[in-house]
């Protein structure tokens, strides 16, 4: 009797444990099959994908994202970039570090230093893989505001360190006339000590940080890059303390800036920049600027790459489901990074930042639609196909 008892026992064990096994296996499964907003998303080896302020290039047959490969604790850079490959968008296989920090003591990617917001693009002349991210070097915190350029031959690297540097030192801005540039000239930054007050925001709008900054070179954080239709490739980035943004022109192998440039929104405090272009129209979405926690986004439109830039309403509408509350005026709890176009149809890529475990952040993609005066909406979605 008793030893009939142990086998019922030892058998509904083995039950229970084919049972959870193959739950997690469906849970796995569902979750490569269709990645869910705000729930963590697995690789091909069952961990989450940790690529964080990244992007997305098509390259073959294949896609490969790109992102900051971020550790359980701490703010600062142990492994540098990640990519991931897919051939679907939605089962991703990790293909480990595409750019490496350095063991070298003091070099500009020194193990520990920050590495955020990489963006890869593929240049067809050259046919290299360039990349560019923000750059903070090790134990200065955010001040040192560099942008850092890598090149690889394949796109899952290795990526090969270039160079890090501000941009635009002795360079003004191409649309700044004389006098424009005789009143920023006139401007003392050292001077305003309350920020924040009107007579602070004029002197800002004519330039002062800019100014305060023109011999050491710009600051260069929140960045993203665009390859327009014509191949030509612009960097813009959240400069001047984040209080301005700026678009810049790289040259034609995206290795450098050919020192074309001009300022968006000074004074508007925009950061993490995400642009996309549709039926001839620019449109820039941005978040403010609060740290890792989630404010309401910003757009604008343009006609020209270069302005002027007319501001809109945030694009997001509604309120998210789920397991959590994350209203549109919060982004529903989240900051861009990139607009993917697959298949002709843009996507908002964001990160729900986890600032106590950044490699568990979530990520949120999300179809842009467009109303009928062609203006983007983002709707929050669970989960949707391509
Ligand atoms: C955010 C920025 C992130 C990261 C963070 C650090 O505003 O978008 O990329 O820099 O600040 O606090």
């Amino acid at each position: 009797m008793k030893s009939i008892l142990w086998i019922k026992s030892l058998v509904m064990c083995c039950m229970a444990l084919l049972v959870s096994t193959s739950t997690q296996a469906q849970d796995k499964s569902m979750l490569w099959s269709r990645q869910v907003n705000g729930q963590l998303w697995l690789d091909t080896d069952g961990n989450h994908i940790n690529a964080h302020g990244g992007n997305i290039i098509r390259y073959g047959k294949t896609y490969y994202w790109y992102g900051e490969n971020r550790p359980y604790s701490g703010g600062s850079t142990e492994a540098g970039i990640s990519v991931y490959s897919s051939q679907d968008l939605m089962t991703w296989k990790n293909e480990g570090v595409a750019l490496a920090t350095s063991t070298e003591a003091g070099h500009d990617i020194q193990r520990g230093c920050i590495m955020e917001r990489p963006k890869v693009i593929y240049n067809k002349k050259t046919r290299k893989f360039v990349m560019l991210f923000h750059l903070e070097l090790k134990g200065r915190g955010y001040e040192a505001a560099r942008v850092a350029f890598a090149v690889s031959d394949s796109p899952t690297g290795p990526f090969r360190f270039i160079r890090s540097q501000r941009i635009h030192a002795n360079q003004w801005p191409f649309d700044m006339d004389e006098a424009a540039i005789r009143a920023a000239q006139q401007t003392d930054a050292s001077q305003w000590k309350e920020w924040w007050t009107d007579a602070w925001r004029r002197e800002v709008e004519k330039g002062m940080y800019l100014w305060r900054d023109m011999k050491e070179g710009q600051m260069s954080r929140d960045m993203t890059v665009y390859v327009d239709d014509d191949g030509k490739a612009y960097h813009i980035t959240s400069s001047q303390e984040n209080l301005t943004l700026l678009v810049s022109e790289l040259t034609d192998d995206y290795l450098d800036f050919t020192g074309k440039y001009n300022m968006v929104a000074p004074g508007g405090q925009n950061e993490a920049p995400c642009i996309l272009k549709h039926k001839g129209t620019y449109w820039l979405i941005c978040s403010g600027c609060t740290g890792w926690s989630p404010n309401e986004a910003r757009m604008f439109s343009a006609k020209s790459i270069w302005g002027p830039w007319q501001q809109h309403p945030s694009p997001f509408v509604g309120v998210a489901q789920g397991n959590h509350e994350m209203p549109a005026n919060k982004t529903f709890g989240a900051q861009g990074t990139y607009i993917y176009k697959m298949n002709g149809k843009p996507v908002f890529m964001a990160d729900i930042w986890n600032p106590r475990h950044l490699s568990q952040s979530l990520h949120l993609w999300l179809p842009i639609e467009f109303d009928a005066q062609g203006t983007p909406v983002i709707r929050w979605k669970d989960h949707w196909t391509h």
